[in-house]
């Protein structure tokens, strides 16, 4: 067993009990142990989240909302609970306040498509970062389209760290709008959120935070970061794919046109008129991803019990000493040294291709993410056209990082670097 490995299990963080709740990573890949380092793209699911939906189509299954039978009862009650388990995890203030979406990139085009198309005019300004997701760019240049506003970005030095001066100068007396992602996916740079909205808001623009790559390794308190927007996903955080959270504050949400027509959004229907009904319905038409909600509850337990600042603090550890392991290895370069990082680790490697690197990490049993990682700007910045990334949960050890990097030697050893 590795030192690191040793002195997190003294810490009370047992990685191989953590481990082994979760099947698959019991596996071989190409006759090798799967070592599986790409938690930003999607993580994997704990037994307690699987058994979850199993338990929902084999026991339970019924629509929820709609039936008095004990089955549709049951359904209900389980899918709502789990708006209360988020509510409680991410300390919003009302439970009506959590929206079910399909993920974050829904819940980023629910807010432009209602708050959006209704609020925004020629010569309006939204800021978003150099750092974004393409989910948190697109959505507002649709908006930007057809509204006649503009969008601003604040760029990124070389460490990969929003300018704050530069922000500053931003805002203005058009800016109805900043919206941030809260850790990049392509660099693992955590951006200072609390600064970002304040200033937002003492120049009276609404804010939206990309909550995606943050909810899962950090503890998040909705009411004191004071975010008017706040979107995640399901299975970022061990939960199921098809279901993530917007959260907005309930005098927005209050005032925004429903996004779907549908079952369940409606209040009464006559051909002449609709009223909607009460938050959070009012955004969830038609029948939801009612197993994924479950599952995601699940999710919410699972990290609650584990303890998402012992999760923060271990994958911290497992940071640094990746980040110390591959600044060792001659020809590497890592993308994206924030002072504040989440454990993501992007990196080049002179000379070879990043997808011919994840190609023999793979044979290795080692997957990672290469290519732009849904951030094509974050790449423009550092002339590059794409990183190898690996991602890490706290269910990765520090045997599997000197696994990587015994990976990376055997990629130069191919590659004819050595
Ligand atoms: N946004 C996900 C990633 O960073 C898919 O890989």
């Amino acid at each position: 067993m590795n030192t690191l490995d040793r002195a997190v299990i003294a810490a009370g963080f047992d990685v191989e009990r953590v481990r082994a709740d979760f099947p698959v990573l019991n596996q071989t890949i190409h006759g090798k142990p799967l070592v599986y380092l790409d938690n930003a793209a999607t993580a994997q699911k704990p037994r307690a989240v699987i058994d979850a939906i199993v338990k929902f189509y084999e026991v339970d299954c019924a629509n929820i909302h709609r039936g008095v039978h004990e089955l549709s009862q049951r359904s209900t009650a389980a899918y709502e609970e789990t708006r209360a388990k988020v509510r409680r995890f991410l300390n919003a203030r009302h439970k009506q306040e959590i929206i079910f979406v399909r993920g974050t990139t829904e819940g980023i085009n629910l807010v432009t498509q209602t708050w959006g198309r209704t609020h925004l005019k020629q010569g309006d300004e939204i800021i978003i970062a150099g750092l974004e997701h393409h989910s948190n760019i697109v959505p507002w240049q649709f908006v930007c389209e057809e509204t006649g506003a503009r969008l601003r970005v604040i760029p990124i030095d070389e460490r990969g760290e929003l300018i704050l001066e530069e922000y500053e100068k931003l805002l203005g007396p058009h800016t109805r709008m900043v919206a941030i992602g809260h850790v990049s996916n392509a660099l693992g740079t955590i951006n200072p959120v609390a600064r970002i909205i304040r200033m937002a808001h003492a120049a009276g623009a609404l804010t939206l935070v990309d909550g995606a790559q943050a909810v899962p390794h950090m503890p998040v308190d909705l009411q004191a970061l004071d975010a008017d927007f706040y979107a995640f996903s399901g299975h970022k955080l061990y939960g199921p794919t098809g279901i993530g959270v917007l959260y907005g504050k309930t005098e927005l949400l209050d005032a925004m046109p429903p996004y779907q027509g549908g079952g369940d959004m409606i209040r009464t229907v006559t051909f002449e008129k609709t009223t909607y009904n009460d938050l959070p319905y009012k955004f969830e038409a038609g029948t939801p991803d009612i197993a994924g909600g479950i599952g995601l509850g699940a999710a919410v337990d699972y990290v609650t019990r584990l303890g998402i600042d012992k999760i923060g603090a271990y994958e911290h550890e497992l940071l640094l000493y990746a980040t110390e392991a591959l600044e060792q290895i001659p020809g590497l370069r890592i993308i994206g040294t924030a002072r504040e990082k989440a454990a993501v680790l992007s990196f080049v490697m002179e000379g070879i291709h990043p997808h011919d690197i994840g190609t023999v990490l793979d044979h290795q049993g080692i997957a990672v993410r290469t290519g732009h990682h849904c951030a094509q700007p974050v790449m423009d910045r550092y002339h590059i056209p794409a990183t190898t990334r690996a991602s890490l949960a706290f269910y990765n050890t520090a045997a599997e990082i000197d696994a990587l990097v015994a990976g990376l030697y055997k990629v130069k050893e191919v590659f004819g670097d050595d």
